[in-house]
């Protein structure tokens, strides 16, 4: 009622999900991301008193709960990036989409690309998507501590694309890939609401204990990246799905998969998936499964509701939303 009269910022973002080199990326190995067509939607109105957030995205137990420090922090972190005083700012901010708000799938990039837009548009500032990219970049640092950037580069453009890290703080290598057509995925969800910052802090610490054994880790994980887009552009699924699963071996080994995510990504397997890995930052939230056609994708996805898992069915590689 009250949104429909007062004038509002409106803006949205994509959810992600990474096909290739979660973790590798924050340490400069590329990583292959697809978008996919869930958003955050945002709502924001100059009004009220200081900065309030009516959180309705649909999601994990827990989620907004756990996050509402680390929420805070990057609303706190986009504000002063856009030159707004947050201690002296009063804002609505209303957020929602069908993006459920599950770890793994860029729920906190697509949240802050979505405000970002939203509190431009209020404030009738024209930014380019590049810029949003930047601001959304510096509200991740609340949720990853020192993220690679890829997460919200997907929210902001969508698409499929290869993201590459610029460790000397220039600017990162951002290619869209195409493929022949888009290609049906299942997301499957542990329950488990995960902290990307101390998954991503975890990998730093034991890279820096054990370069014996991490090091040779990250040389796979940039030479899988390479065979992955070859056959990406090839369109040889049978080979992407292999790819995945190993990638997804590689992440056992960096530790930061967990036994609900292995579990899932055997159950897919199992049913016929052409590859599956955990996606994002692991330790709980969302694994992913190449499964191609509807009939792979819902006999995937069917198995894991029958076990009480929640799913996502969507698609990478889609042009457009
Ligand atoms: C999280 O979706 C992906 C990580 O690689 C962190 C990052 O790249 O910022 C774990």
């Amino acid at each position: 009622m009250f949104f429909g009269v007062v004038p509002m910022g409106r803006g949205s973002g994509f959810g992600k999900v990474i096909l290739f080199g979660e973790h590798f990326v924050v340490h400069g190995v590329p990583g292959i991301v697809s978008a996919i067509d869930s958003t955050t939607d945002a709502e924001v109105k100059k009004i009220g008193e200081g900065i309030t957030v009516r959180d309705e995205r649909k999601g994990a137990r827990g989620y907004t709960e756990k996050k509402r420090a680390q929420q805070k922090e990057s609303i706190e972190r986009m504000l002063k990036t856009m030159g707004i005083d947050p201690e002296k700012a009063s804002l609505e901010i209303w957020l929602g989409g069908n993006l459920p708000s599950f770890s793994g799938i860029g729920a906190s990039a697509a949240s802050s690309v979505a405000i970002a837009r939203a509190i431009a548009e209020e404030f009738e500032m024209v930014l380019s998507d590049e810029k949003i990219n930047e601001i959304a970049y510096e509200a991740e640092k609340a949720y990853a501590g020192t993220p690679s950037g890829i997460d919200n580069t997907a929210a902001t453009y969508g698409g499929l694309i290869w993201f590459k890290r610029n460790l000397s703080g220039g600017p990162n290598t951002i290619e869209k890939l195409s493929i022949r057509e888009p290609v049906e995925i299942v997301i499957g969800n542990t329950g488990i609401v995960a902290d990307t910052k101390e998954m991503v802090a975890g990998v730093a610490e034991r890279r820096k204990r054990n370069p014996e054994k991490y090091n040779p880790l990250f040389k796979q994980a940039e030479d899988l990246a390479f065979t992955a887009r070859k056959a990406l552009k090839e369109f040889d699924l049978r080979k992407v799905g292999e790819l995945m699963n190993e990638n997804h071996r590689l992440l056992q080994e960096i530790e930061v998969s967990c036994k609900e995510l292995d579990y899932l990504v055997n159950l897919a397997r199992e049913q016929g998936a052409f590859g599956a890995k955990l996606t994002g930052g692991g330790g709980g939230g969302c694994m992913v499964a190449l499964t191609p056609r509807r009939e792979l994708q819902e006999a995937v996805a069917t198995a894991m509701e029958k076990e009480g898992f929640r799913v996502l069915r969507t698609k990478i590689g889609i042009q457009k939303y």
